[in-house]
């Protein structure tokens, strides 16, 4: 399997984004808001990290199957908070793994919801193990807190051999032309975001993630500690759960630097009357 360096793949397949890590959604045409679920298969074991919506299960398990998965082989689902644009095939991927190896991993508040979901499948807030999860062959990924972007017990995954940040709706956004990878032109670093570029009228990607961060996140306080938290980690990807890719340290910078800017996140873009 190939791994992807532009947009001309068949996205019927799953694509192999790092070594072992796989993006395994789908774009869908008229959509604004697309989801990205990904697996990490090392040796004979897999994670499913934010499975998705219940009507994508097909997809999304069609494309593990082609990776060559067992379903069985997967060991953990890990749900970074309880939506159901990432949670809603829960159900489904439960009972066709049906293992008594399989445990969920999320935070306890997310949990109290998750159970809504399944209540069979034992689950593990990821503070009660010391923040990680390792592999048989001792890949280890950490989990980091991020309360309130968006949900209390919400928290982003690093998996420290390939330096991919699955990061969930953290660093995601709305996009009018989705492409998994997207690079910022060089142009975008020392623009001020606006719907349409001033440079071409394409959709500003900048301006689509800054518009989902004052959706989906509840506050400037909140979304600033999470960055802060993203800022300490050495990242080659992030891999959001909504959106485009990030694949180079200038981008990353450029988009954090403009979510730090803005001033009315969550409830304070709904008191200054621009939520609608
Ligand atoms: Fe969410
Ligand atoms: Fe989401």
């Amino acid at each position: 399997m190939t791994r992807i360096h532009n947009e001309n793949y068949n996205h019927l397949e799953p694509k192999e984004i790092a070594d072992g890590v796989y993006w395994i959604g789908f774009s869908e045409k008229d959509s604004k808001l697309f989801c990205n679920p990904y697996i990490i298969v090392d040796g004979d074991e897999a994670v499913l990290i934010d499975s998705g919506s219940r009507d994508s299960f097909s997809t999304v398990m069609l494309k593990i199957l082609r990776i060559g998965i067992n379903p069985k082989q997967i060991k953990r689902l890990i749900y970074h908070h309880y939506d159901p644009d990432l949670c809603g095939s829960l159900p489904h991927f439960e009972a066709i793994i049906d293992s008594p190896d399989l445990r969920i991993i999320s935070q306890q508040s997310n949990i109290l919801f998750l159970n809504h979901y399944s209540s069979q499948t034992p689950k593990d807030c990821f503070m009660d193990l010391d923040f990680e999860y390792t592999f048989g062959d001792g890949r280890t990924l950490k989990f980091i807190h991020t309360p309130y972007s968006h949900s209390p017990g919400s928290f982003i995954t690093y998996d420290i051999k390939t330096k991919t940040l699955f990061s969930s709706d953290l660093l995601g956004g709305f996009d009018n032309e989705w492409r998994l990878f997207n690079p910022l032109k060089d142009s975008c670093h020392n623009c001020s975001p606006q719907q349409l570029c001033p440079k071409n009228s394409s959709s500003c990607r900048l301006y689509g993630i800054g518009r989902f961060n004052q959706i989906a996140m509840s506050s400037a306080k909140a979304l600033r500690y999470a960055l802060d938290k993203v800022l300490e980690l050495d990242t080659k990807l992030i891999a959001p759960q909504h959106g485009s890719i990030i694949d180079s340290e200038k981008d990353k910078h450029t988009i954090i630097n403009y979510l730090k800017s803005i001033d009315n996140i969550g409830f304070d873009y709904f008191l200054k009357g621009e939520a609608k």
